[in-house]
């Protein structure tokens, strides 16, 4: 077998089409009941084989991006979970020399749309094809919910519920394709303290349930009743943060998309439209509003991390 000396992997982001949040657990963490949908929004993470150097240099990070997906904000330090995820596989790994990495940036930074668990996850399935570790997908899964609640979906991609803390993943019937678009924010938010202001706002929550009008949606391919049915519990708590993201829901819904929801934690904004047309009506009334630093549109759902390059010695 020719070993490869580079490998791109192409990894979705998410939007949450359900995100029921429980109460704060002893270990800080919150039950969700999270309903993950793939998103045409991709980052592409390369690894490529590097000169030996130092351990503590192992992973050298490097990063581009779109205009406005505030790359700014990524560390290029150890404490990327990119850059864990590689030291994860390296451990499993018979040869595992130090890497280049670079992130391809299209997913927004820190809005709502798990663009670093995403590269995480991207991160795991491009060391594996590297170093020919030959990883099963369940020891890639598990790496991926070591290294965070959101790390294990962009390896299935699709549709699915994710429970526990969002990593315990089961596939959710999904027909017909979905447009969404998305209203990027200039400033980020930070996950955590989304979840201690919702923890403030609502400490008597209940435990978490899904929605059976919304699996009803996604399975008869009903972007109306899909719309209708998008729920977020964390939506208030990025409202109470960020309350300006209010205008921002307003502009869409008036537009004539069918559901308004923050992503996430936010700040990113997802509108689900009946069509194309749809869409296109509905981000350019986003655009024109100067409530968004701009909208990229997508649809919904694609696959998961998937590689599409390499290079052999
Ligand atoms: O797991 P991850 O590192 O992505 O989570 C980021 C932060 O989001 C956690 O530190 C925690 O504050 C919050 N979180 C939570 N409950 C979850 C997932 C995330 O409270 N199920």
């Amino acid at each position: 077998m020719t070993a490869n000396t580079a490998v791109t992997v192409r990894v979705p982001a998410k939007v949450n089409l359900q995100l029921a949040v429980g109460p704060a657990r002893e270990d800080g963490y919150h039950d969700l009941v999270n309903v993950f949908h793939a998103v045409s929004l991709f980052d592409e993470v390369t690894v490529s084989e590097a000169q030996p150097r130092a351990e503590r240099e192992f992973v050298r990070l490097s990063v581009a991006g779109d205009l406005g997906s505030h790359t700014d904000l990524v560390p290029l330090d150890d404490t990327n979970l990119a850059a864990r995820a590689a030291r994860l596989v390296a451990r499993r790994a018979t040869h595992a020399g130090p890497i280049d990495m670079h992130l391809n940036k299209r997913i927004p930074v820190a809005g709502g749309m798990a663009g670093g668990s995403a590269d995480a996850a991207a991160a795991l399935v491009a060391c594996d094809a590297l170093w020919g570790t030959g990883l099963s997908a369940d020891a890639l899964l598990a790496m991926a919910a070591q290294l965070g609640s959101d790390v294990a979906f962009p390896l299935v991609g699709a549709t699915a519920v994710g429970t526990g803390r969002g990593e315990m993943l089961t596939p959710v019937e999904s027909a017909g394709r979905y447009q969404w678009v998305f209203a990027l924010s200039d400033e980020g938010l930070s996950t955590a303290a989304v979840f201690a202001e919702y923890d403030r706002l609502r400490p008597d929550a209940p435990e978490p349930h899904g929605d059976e009008r919304l699996m009803a949606a996604l399975a008869a391919g009903d972007a109306r009743r899909l719309g209708a049915a998008l729920s977020n519990d964390l939506e208030r708590a990025a409202l109470s943060l960020r309350p300006d993201l209010a205008a921002t829901l307003d502009v869409g819904r008036a537009a004539g998309a069918v559901g308004a929801i923050v992503s996430g934690s936010g700040p990113t904004c997802a509108f689900l439209a009946e069509d194309e047309d749809g869409a296109e009506a509905v981000a350019t009334a986003l655009e024109k509003s100067g409530t968004c630093e701009r909208t990229v549109r997508a649809y919904g759902d694609v696959a998961g991390a998937t590689v599409v390059r390499h290079e052999s010695a």
